[in-house]
């Protein structure tokens, strides 16, 4: 064919295309495998030498003007399907856009936060304990066997006979002694969910506790005293006063339950702290030489001192969250507010 035909007839032909699928069926023919350009240039090996260049010279020419007449279509028919789309769709540009969900810090991560600040500018670790716990962890290696009275107060959610949803946070001790082989000092903190069947509106079946544990040589109650003064007073204000009232866990000897002016009043009585000016806010002690003999550090040599705070009251304080339960809802509603800048 010669090149004046080819083109004619493309021409022709490209009268009917009418879309993208159209003229992508049409190169075929012309550009593709078979296509009737590639025919042409197959056909190279037939030309006797002296006419192979101008055939070259020929199939390119050809090439390009193919080329370029389907790339203008293609141009063409992307201006006519934006025209029309632009035509058929009616932009209402004033409509306000899709609201964009902005997240917050959760109330109690917000704590969590600030206590291991603090406890981690002071030399502490942060570690991670597994919510699902064995019975040994959890009770028989702090002093609880099998049996133990105490138990009854940590009734809680068992699995089976050998695993429980921990009761609290102290199992943390247990796993950190067991990991470190006697050394020391030893300083953690270890922030958790804990769980126990409880449920009114300040206990949750769920909460969050922040346990504590340092082991070392010559490791005192009075070390615990400064600790826990330091962690009330930075928490929750300089004016905070704490009280030590002796108390009993079978993990501590001594044991003590710790309170704070109350937040509400400051201390001068009211319905929060029922008239006694302090709340409760943590039980504490010196670990229990059989606690420390049981993880493998001898008692002779080292002492400790362990707390363990339930922490979602001071969230509860700080952001004047009523009802414990809120905290783990997860109403929209009421997580959207610790956005505002009124709270931090
Ligand atoms: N584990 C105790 C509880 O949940 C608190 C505690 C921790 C007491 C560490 C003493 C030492 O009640």
């Amino acid at each position: 064919m010669e090149r004046e035909n080819i083109i004619e007839n493309l021409e022709k032909e490209l009268i009917n295309v009418k879309n993208k699928n159209d003229l992508a069926n049409l190169k075929a023919t012309y550009l593709g495998k078979s296509g009737i350009v590639t025919n042409l240039s197959l056909k190279m090996k037939e030309i006797p030498n002296e006419e192979k260049r101008e055939y070259g010279k020929f199939l390119n020419e050809i090439k390009e003007l193919v080329t370029k007449k389907f790339d203008d279509l293609l141009k063409e028919i992307d201006k006519r399907e934006l025209e029309e789309k632009l035509n058929r769709e009616k932009i209402d540009i004033t409509l306000p856009s899709r609201r964009k969900m902005k997240g917050s810090i959760h109330p109690m991560t917000r704590v969590v936060e600030e206590l291991e600040d603090l406890f981690v500018s002071m030399g502490y670790d942060v570690v991670n304990g597994p919510e699902i716990d064995t019975d040994l962890n959890c009770f028989t290696k702090l002093n609880l066997p099998a049996g133990h009275p105490a138990r009854d107060s940590q009734d809680t959610f068992y699995l089976d006979d050998d695993y429980l949803l921990r009761p609290h946070t102290s199992p943390a001790q247990v796993r950190t002694m067991e990991a470190n082989e006697e050394k020391t000092p030893l300083r953690i903190v270890c922030p958790g969910k804990v769980y126990r069947r409880d449920d009114d509106a300040t206990h949750s079946h769920q909460f969050m506790q922040f346990e504590g544990l340092v082991v070392g040589e010559d490791i005192s109650l009075a070390d615990l005293k400064g600790t826990l003064e330091l962690f009330a007073k930075k928490l929750l204000g300089e004016k905070t006063n704490v009280r030590f009232r002796p108390s009993y866990f079978p993990f501590t000897e001594p044991s003590c339950e710790v309170d704070v002016t109350c937040f509400k009043c400051g201390g001068k009585g009211c319905s929060l702290c029922k008239q006694t000016g302090w709340i409760e806010v943590l039980g504490a002690g010196v670990v229990h030489p059989n606690v420390l003999k049981m993880s493998g550090y001898d008692p002779e040599k080292y002492t400790g001192f362990a707390f363990g705070p339930g922490i979602d009251r001071f969230a509860m304080f700080k952001y004047g969250i009523t009802d414990i339960r809120q905290i783990y809802t997860n109403d929209i509603r009421f997580l959207e507010q610790f956005d505002r800048k009124d709270v931090e």
